[in-house]
């Protein structure tokens, strides 16, 4: 099916981490619009029921790919697996801390996967999705990141480190790609309601407040690919400056180390 967007990125699109939330939501966002798509998750029957909704909703072809982005090797075997698909479109949205805690307090492990997910995967994504869209001359890569990104803070050291990686890998290759055709989008997200973030915050016991909606997460996104290099998304400003932004360095990290704190306090009180 020709559509705008099929004309303007390619017939497929990838969305690495995609089988439920703001990932499933992007793929229903995408299929609405005429691409096929690529699901990459771990858990089969979740994988499987999101292709079979998607493909039943808005008639595409839905290839799956079950693996485990946090592995070495992983997008190698994303990359043979879709070998003979024109990718034009990558969403790299899996990258959620599953559980907020002090650095000494997560197993050395846990943070080294998380890790490779959110940086190592990422950045071989992006070179290996990336090159053939530069060489074609059209494509977009759209990263999602957090606010974590913005300063450090207690309880998110791996987690704001990565996603400050993905930030700045978004904004560099916008750089590099803007007069390529290559649409890149680091999208920062502040909380969503997402199972991912449900599972967290219920194990913790912690009081969400406001959320935002992942179909209103994904259609944002993607009506404003080419507005990058950076999306934020609930902002009044969305391609504004970092809401921390006129803090001194050490006044943003307090700030964000209150707002753990304070999430965990009124869960117990
Ligand atoms: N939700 C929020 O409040 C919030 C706030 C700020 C930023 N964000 C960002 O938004 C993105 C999406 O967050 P989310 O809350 O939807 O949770 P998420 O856990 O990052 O994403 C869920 C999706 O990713 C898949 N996934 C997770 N780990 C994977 C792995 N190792 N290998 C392959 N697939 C994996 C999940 O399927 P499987 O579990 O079956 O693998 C599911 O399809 C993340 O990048 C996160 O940092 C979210």
């Amino acid at each position: 099916m020709a559509t705008a967007m099929t004309g303007t990125y390619g017939p497929w699109g990838i969305v690495a981490g995609g089988s439920d939330g703001v990932g499933v939501a992007f793929a229903h966002g995408m299929a609405s619009r005429g691409i096929n798509v690529v699901l990459v998750a771990r858990r089969v029957p979740v994988l499987e029921a999101s292709a079979d909704d998607i493909r039943a909703r808005h008639g595409v072809e839905v290839r799956t790919v079950a693996l485990d982005l946090s592995t070495q090797g992983a997008e190698a075997e994303l990359a043979h697996a879709t070998r003979d698909l024109e990718v034009g479109l990558f969403v790299y949205n899996a990258g959620g801390d599953d559980r907020g805690a002090a650095f000494l307090d997560k197993d050395l492990d846990a943070h080294l996967e998380l890790v490779q997910r959110n940086c190592g995967s990422v950045l071989e994504a992006a070179y290996r999705f990336g090159a053939p869209m530069v060489a074609r001359g059209r494509g977009a890569l759209v990263l999602v990141t957090s606010g974590a990104a913005w300063a450090g803070g207690a309880t998110h050291a791996a987690y704001g480190a990565t996603k400050a990686f993905d930030l700045i890998l978004a904004e560099s290759l916008w750089a590099e790609w803007r007069t390529s055709g290559v649409d890149v989008l680091g999208l920062v997200l502040g909380r969503t309601d997402t199972p991912s973030f449900r599972r967290v915050f219920d194990a913790e016991g912690t009081v969400y407040g406001e959320l935002a909606d992942p179909g209103d997460v994904a259609e944002e996104a993607l009506d404003h690919l080419a507005d990058g290099p950076t999306w934020i998304h609930g902002s009044t400003t969305p391609t504004g400056p970092s809401p921390l932004g006129a803090l001194s360095r050490r006044d943003a990290v307090l700030a964000m180390s209150r707002g753990a704190s304070a999430s965990r306090q009124e869960s117990t009180t």
